[in-house]
């Protein structure tokens, strides 16, 4: 087994770095954009060629929402032409694809969880980028397995956590919307779950949902980041999405049905808090 990692650098590809060098080291090669840029449709092929790989993680995205809305052509080429230009060259030569997607394929007006085959309908121009790049990676590498997540967080690059914590330090009061409703998932246990899935002895294509368990609202969850961090100085206000207007429009329900995990991999998932309270943790000692 060899594994290519693309978009190494950004949250989840340094987590998956972990887990696989801890786990199953020295077979996994890592790249940043720098190194290869999935838009390049010929340094892809190139890349993919020489390397005699077994599998793809592509961990390389266009992942500002709001930024996307201006930037229609940038989040196209990444989350579209990208995954194409990895999609061909790895079915011609036998690669296996794991891919993430996301929730905001879905319009959030479901009263339950989504599972993989709802109808998607995204309202944003990132959530409409990630379904063509799923349709492109089905269609032409019909053997791919594509995750859809929600919520990612991590000590590394920017996320909420994050952003929650070092406002919390610098503002005397925070308002977060309470209307969106979903589940933070720690990119360390979706790194987890994608090690569970290529090093499984069943190769299950097709689209699978992961997130932590249980479900909150960014206020929720604001909340539990302060509690968790024992920051009692800067209260958290919740305010409605239309008091805090965003140049994307976000599902205000995002809940992901997890069936289909835990029917194929029994692996159990931890609960959004308990893995808040690791990833907060490990923030705090990296700070020491
Ligand atoms: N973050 C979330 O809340 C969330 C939610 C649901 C699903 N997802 C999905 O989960 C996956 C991982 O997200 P993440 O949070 O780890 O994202 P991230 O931290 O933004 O990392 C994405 C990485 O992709 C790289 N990249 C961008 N364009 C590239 C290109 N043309 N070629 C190669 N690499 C490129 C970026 O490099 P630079 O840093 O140089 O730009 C960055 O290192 C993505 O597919 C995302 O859509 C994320």
């Amino acid at each position: 087994m060899k594994i290519l990692v693309t978009g190494a650098n950004g949250q989840l590809g340094r987590e998956l770095r972990e887990v696989l060098e801890a786990e199953h080291p020295g077979i996994t090669t890592y790249v940043s954009r720098n190194e290869l840029d999935i838009t390049d449709r010929a340094a892809v092929e190139q890349y993919l060629e020489q390397g005699d790989f077994s599998h793809i993680i592509n961990c390389a995205a266009y992942t500002a929402v709001d930024r996307a809305e201006e930037e229609k052509l940038e989040c196209s080429s990444v989350n579209i032409d990208g995954v194409t230009n990895l999609a061909r060259k790895a079915d011609e030569l036998g690669i296996k694809i794991v891919h993430i997607s996301t929730d905001y394929v879905f319009d959030g007006h479901s009263y339950r969880p989504y599972t993989e085959g709802d109808k998607v309908n995204p309202l944003s121009v990132y959530g409409s980028t990630k379904r063509k790049g799923e349709t492109a990676l089905l269609g032409l590498a019909p053997d791919s397995v594509i995750i859809r997540t929600g919520w990612l967080y991590s000590p590394y690059g920017h996320n909420f956590v994050k952003t929650i914590l070092r406002l919390s330090r610098s503002e005397s009061s925070l308002r977060v919307v309470c209307d969106q409703i979903g589940t933070p998932t720690y990119a360390a246990d979706l790194a987890r779950a994608i090690v569970t899935i290529v090093f499984s002895r069943q190769w299950t294509s097709g689209i699978i949902n992961f997130s932590n368990e249980g479900v909150c609202s960014w206020y929720d969850f604001a909340v539990a980041i302060q509690r968790i961090a024992g920051i009692t100085t800067c209260p958290v206000r919740p305010v409605h999405s239309s008091d805090y207007p965003t140049a994307a429009q976000r599902p205000p329900y995002a809940v992901l049905d997890k069936s289909r995990f835990w029917a194929t991999y029994s692996t159990p998932i931890p609960h959004w808090e308990e893995s808040l309270a690791k990833c907060i943790a490990r923030i705090n000692s990296n700070e020491q």
